[in-house]
């Protein structure tokens, strides 16, 4: 008896509750549907709280954020779902490029503006795409690391790049723009095969725990993101070679890579913006019925030492 009375005052809070939420849905004019690749690293994070702050400033809109879990299959059955809701805008920053390409199009085709972020599809059949361009961030990354082992011409060293998912667009620019400058250094050699770490510092210590034990001399380590070279300077440390070794890494978030460049771990790192107060703001624009640029490129920057402290200061996280 106690029981069944209990069970009758959760389903009376149960109802009261759907009340609320559908009289709060009811409310919003617009219904943006977010797929984000992963939530586990702090660059997620970091984009997610950009994206939710950017879209609490429009109250006629319900941002419905969907975690892919890193699996582009949960993606693209989220994107069904949305596809089904008939949802406003779709933003999308997809594990890969190829395989979540025919449920992108297939929203566009059905009249849903979709906002790809930061990792690019294999064809251009949606309405806009906002990120840092990768190509300019390698090529960026290889003149800092031309410059550092001895200028144009003259560069000596042995390089182990680490990359990012290979299935990836930012991967796949991030070496082209690095190869095209690194590839006129006689020089200059990469070591073995690029291995994919899948952007995950766990796999870039495996990685270089390996090339440590098959090369023997590495001079440089540039890893397609910041937890991935700082990932490779665990493993050079617990082998005692931190210190012979230089670490390279993008993306640039002040309580990752800038942190890690003021602490001495990296040599530089390059900023890669999180897109997702930019993908709010170009999503209004589409819903007021503006026009929208096809690709807007976000900005990037060299981070050494020369500037790491200031903005750990700017960002309050040193005196
Ligand atoms: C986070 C991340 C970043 C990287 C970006 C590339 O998931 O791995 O570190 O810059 O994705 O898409």
């Amino acid at each position: 008896m106690l029981i069944s009375k209990r069970i009758l005052i959760l389903i009376c809070i149960g109802c009261f509750g759907f009340q609320m939420v559908g009289y709060a849905t009811m409310k919003k004019k617009y219904v943006i549907g977010f797929s984000q690749v992963t939530t586990t690293e702090p660059w997620r994070l970091y984009f997610n709280k950009e994206l939710r702050a950017e879209a609490e400033k429009y109250p006629e809109v319900q941002l419905i954020v969907r975690d892919g879990n890193d699996n582009i299959h949960k993606q693209i059955a989220d994107l069904e779902d949305f596809i089904k809701m008939k949802v406003d805008v779709i933003l999308i920053s997809p594990k890969t490029a190829q395989e979540p390409t025919a449920v992108i199009n297939k929203a566009y085709q059905a009249k849903i503006p979709v906002i790809v972020l930061d990792r690019d599809i294999t064809n251009d059949q949606y309405t806009q795409f906002i990120g840092g361009d990768n190509k300019v961030i390698g090529k960026a990354a290889g003149q800092y690391i031309v410059n550092f082992l001895g200028g144009k011409g003259k560069a000596k060293g042995n390089i182990v790049e680490i990359w990012g998912g290979k299935l990836s667009t930012p991967a796949q620019d991030r070496h082209s723009g690095f190869y095209d400058l690194i590839k006129q250094e006689p020089g200059i050699k990469i070591l073995g095969e690029g291995k994919d770490g899948d952007w995950k510092q766990d796999n870039a210590y495996e990685i270089m725990a390996d090339a440590i034990e098959q090369f023997p001399k590495i001079d440089v380590v540039y890893a397609h993101n910041d937890p991935m070279a700082f990932g490779a300077y665990l493993a050079a440390k617990d082998m005692g070679l931190h210190h012979r070794i230089k670490f390279f890494g993008i993306d640039g978030i002040p309580i990752e890579g800038v942190r890690w460049v003021y602490d001495g771990i990296l040599t530089a790192t390059f900023l890669y913006k999180t897109p997702g107060d930019e993908g709010i703001r170009q999503a209004m624009r589409i819903l007021n019925g503006k026009k929208v640029a096809k690709r807007i490129s976000l900005p990037t920057m060299v981070i050494d030492k020369s500037n790491a402290g200031k903005i750990l200061k700017q960002n309050g996280l040193i005196r």
